[in-house]
C-alpha cells in the first residue's frame, strides 16, 4: 500500500497552486509594458521628461505672469509676445506629461515636485521688479534652461532609440531655442 504524502507537503503543493492561478493573467486586466524599450530604459527617459517638464512649467508661469504683469513704453509688444509664448508652451505641457504616461510612469503635477525638480533658478517675481528688460532676461536664460534639459534628455532618448521623445524633445529645442533667439535681440 503507498505510504500518502505528509500533510505539510501536500498543504505547500496546494498553495503553490493557488499562487500559480494567482499569478496568471486574468481576462480583462493591464498586460505589462511591452514597447521594445526595457524598464529602466523608460524609467531613465521618464525621468529627464519629468525634469524637462519641470523646467518647461516653470519656464511658461513666469511667461505667463509676465504677461500680466508688463509694463512701459514696450507693454504691447511684450504683452502680445508673452502670450504668444505661453501659449504655445500650455500645449505642450500636455505632450510631455503624456509621453511619461505612455512609458509606464506619473508626471509629476505639483509646486513641490516642480520646485524639486527643475533647473531654472527662483528669481524676484513681478511682484518685486516690473521693469520689462528684466522680465526679458529672466525668460531668455528661462527658454535656454530648457534647451539643455532637452538636450540631456534627447541625448538619452538616442540611447535607447526612443524615436517619439527625440521627437518631442527636437521640436522643443526649435522652439526654446528661437524663443531665447528672440527674447535676446530686444535686449540687444
Ligand atoms: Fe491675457
Amino acid at each position: 500500500m503507498a505510504k500518502s504524502k505528509p500533510a505539510a507537503k501536500r498543504g505547500t503543493a496546494k498553495r503553490s497552486k493557488r499562487e500559480a492561478a494567482t499569478n496568471a493573467p486574468q481576462a480583462g486586466s493591464a498586460p505589462a509594458i511591452d514597447i521594445g524599450l526595457s524598464t529602466a530604459e523608460r524609467r531613465k527617459i521618464a525621468d529627464g521628461l519629468s525634469r524637462f517638464l519641470a523646467d518647461a512649467y516653470t519656464l511658461y508661469l513666469r511667461t505667463h505672469s509676465f504677461h500680466w504683469n508688463v509694463t512701459g513704453p514696450m507693454f504691447n509688444t511684450l504683452h502680445l509676445m508673452f502670450e504668444t509664448q505661453y501659449t504655445e508652451q500650455w500645449t505642450a505641457l500636455d505632450l510631455v506629461a503624456e509621453r511619461i504616461r505612455a512609458l509606464g510612469f506619473n508626471a509629476p503635477g505639483s509646486y513641490g515636485e516642480f520646485e524639486r525638480l527643475t533647473s531654472i533658478a527662483d528669481e524676484p517675481g513681478p511682484a518685486d521688479t516690473t521693469d520689462w528688460r528684466e522680465m526679458v532676461r529672466q525668460l531668455t536664460v528661462g527658454n535656454e534652461a530648457v534647451c539643455r534639459t532637452a538636450r540631456q534628455v534627447l541625448k538619452t532618448a538616442e540611447g535607447a532609440s526612443d524615436d517619439p521623445t527625440v521627437d518631442l524633445m527636437t521640436q522643443r529645442l526649435q522652439v526654446h531655442e528661437k524663443n531665447a533667439w528672440m527674447l535676446r535681440s530686444l535686449l540687444m
